[in-house]
């Protein structure tokens, strides 16, 4: 068995992901150890699922953090080497009620911070070499994106997202792609940029959305493919055939496209 990488989780529910993940580690199919369980819901039961297995974790409470700062968050919660300036020109995220007002987003990249802060300094416990969010529902900020991927060249958040991206973004890819009359669903692994889903892509798995499924049963369908999905994304992790390269392409209209995307060696 080669050398193990350690891995860190963060999720937000059941962890049936986590559970994929942990089981594939446990029994040396994949090269990875999973080193920690964080959660911003101390509800998840994923936390069980870990504790289980005697994997230690953490909750950072993200609703209570919202709640106590209603208003204007204290600016003496906020981390030392927070810059509101940089998260702002960073951010790719589409931040609806908040991109046109100053007041909204500094509110949200604050809180955020706070509440970022507190997960990094949990995690800080436990060296990791890379993290994968497996259903953890909060968008991450560049503060806390830039405090992981310290050397930008080796990007080590990943997240799994319930739809073949580009397609259907956001809370609910299954839902998205079964009422929207798609003949085809799937998964995605990808890793996480300053954007929302729109990180360069690792692994994708389909399945045939035929007429008698239902929402629940596509959604079952595209479950069973994440299990098998992210711990084949991981252990190329493991493997380190994962390049990520800048591709550019010139469009019919003649103007180029630059794009990050991973290349799978080997
Ligand atoms: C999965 O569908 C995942 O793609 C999405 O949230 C769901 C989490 O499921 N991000 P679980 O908590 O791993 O069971």
């Amino acid at each position: 068995m080669a050398h193990k990488i350690r891995v860190g989780a963060l999720i937000s529910g059941g962890g049936s992901n986590l559970q994929a993940i942990i089981d594939a580690s446990k029994s040396n199919r994949i090269d990875a150890r999973v080193v920690f369980v964080g959660s911003d819901n101390p509800e998840a039961y994923g936390l069980k699922r870990a504790q289980k297995h005697a994997i230690p974790t953490f909750v950072v409470d993200y609703r209570t953090i919202i709640e106590e700062t209603r208003g204007r968050p204290p600016k003496n919660l906020l981390p030392e080497d927070f810059d509101l300036e940089v998260c702002l020109r960073r951010t790719r995220q589409r931040l609806s009620d908040a991109s046109s007002d100053r007041v909204k987003a500094e509110r949200y990249f604050c809180i955020r911070a706070i509440a970022e802060a507190a997960l990094l300094r949990e995690m800080a416990a436990y060296p990791f070499d890379l993290l994968v969010l497996a259903g953890f529902m909060r968008i991450l900020t560049p503060y806390f994106i830039d405090r992981v991927n310290t050397d930008p060249s080796q990007l080590r958040i990943m997240n799994i997202h319930p739809s073949l991206l580009p397609s259907f973004p956001g809370a609910d890819g299954y839902g998205d792609t079964y009422r929207y009359g798609c003949k085809v669903g799937g998964c995605t692994v990808h890793f996480v940029d300053y954007g929302e889903d729109t990180g360069p892509i690792v692994g994708q798995k389909a399945f045939e959305i035929t007429p008698d499924d239902t929402i629940d049963t596509v959604r079952e369908k595209g479950l069973k493919l994440e299990w098998q999905l992210y711990p084949e994304c991981i252990q190329l992790f493991a493997e380190n055939r994962l390049q990520v390269v800048f591709k550019t392409y010139t469009l019919e209209n003649g103007t180029d496209v630059k794009r990050k995307l991973v290349q799978i060696a080997g």
